[in-house]
């Protein structure tokens, strides 16, 4: 990050310059863009962290190469190992993290536009995200189909068939039954495409907890206009974000780093409580 590039917006490249541009009603429309590394504090591991990700722990499952795992190919010839890890995967025990409940407060205080999430945890709307604001980018767990027929089925239907390690099949044509997560090799849903214009509107774009590294997701945030900040919320530098006159990089723990965020707004407590309730 070139820190000696003055800001065009902000009166500084930092936290408190976001903050400040928050307080004084700049950012009334903010689309927040989110990976695994939000759910990792929930006990969720991530895809590339090293020796965490869940890539570099799937020796088990005997696979050609770590990602074939959600390859929709590599699926149709052997379908064990998805469901094997489905089985960890599956939503329902996992509790939202305090970065997740930011972005409700976000919602809560009529700033949040649209949340673009890669995630399939479900775990926004677990915070009690609404629906409307949520593009959930590469699918999830909610629902599940035939890969053939597109023929729908129950969850609890596929949930026993998890449980059991058996292979849902398609009552109809017989083909792999798969919850509709967006493996590598299948279309992203429609409302990714009917979303992709908003970042444009934003006057303020958070990314969070991801690589930035699986198109065209990763393509989200420059989409925002020149001129309206940006901040990342990650371990590491991404996408490169950080190149622009009013990026902000926050690098370090996502859960930290929305505590310092909503302490600077003056939200610090509101969080606390929305975070205990949940
Ligand atoms: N706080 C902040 N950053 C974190 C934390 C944390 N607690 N934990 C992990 N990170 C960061 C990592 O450093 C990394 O930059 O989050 C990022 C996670 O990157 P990935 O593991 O690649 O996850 P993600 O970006 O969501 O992957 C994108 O890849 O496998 C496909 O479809 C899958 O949606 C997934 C996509």
């Amino acid at each position: 990050v070139d820190e000696s590039v003055p800001p065009t917006v902000l009166t500084s490249r930092n936290l408190s310059g976001i903050a400040e541009y928050i307080r004084a009603g700049k950012a009334r429309s903010v689309t927040v863009m989110v990976g695994a590394g939000i759910s990792t504090s929930a006990g969720i591991p991530d895809f590339r962290s090293p020796d965490t990700g869940l890539y570099a722990n799937l020796a088990r499952l005997e696979l050609p190469y770590a990602e074939a795992v959600f390859d929709i190919d590599y699926f149709r010839s052997k379908p064990e190992p998805f469901y094997t890890l489905a089985q960890e995967l599956y939503p329902g025990r996992y509790r939202p993290t305090v970065t997740h409940s930011f972005i409700r407060l976000l919602h809560d205080k009529g700033l949040l536009l649209k949340l673009f999430t890669q995630n399939i945890d479900c775990l926004e709307r677990e915070a009690g995200v609404p629906g409307s604001k949520i593009v959930e980018a590469h699918g999830s767990f909610a629902r599940q189909s035939c890969i053939e027929c597109k023929t729908a089925y129950s969850s609890d239907e596929i949930r026993q068939h998890i449980d059991a390690r058996t292979i849902p099949r398609c009552h109809d044509c017989s083909g792999l039954v798969k919850p509709e997560i967006v493996f590598f090799g299948e279309a992203l849903p429609s409302a990714f495409f009917e979303n992709r214009h908003l970042p444009e509107e934003a006057d303020l774009t958070i990314v969070m907890g991801t690589s930035l590294t699986v198109q065209p997701f990763a393509s989200l945030p420059q989409l925002a206009q020149q001129g309206k900040p940006r901040i990342l919320i990650n371990k590491e530098a991404v996408g490169g974000l950080g190149s622009r006159p009013d990026d902000v990089l926050l690098l370090g723990d996502c859960d930290a780093g929305v505590r310092k965020l909503a302490e600077a707004c003056g939200w610090g407590e509101e969080l606390e409580a929305l975070w205990a309730a949940t």
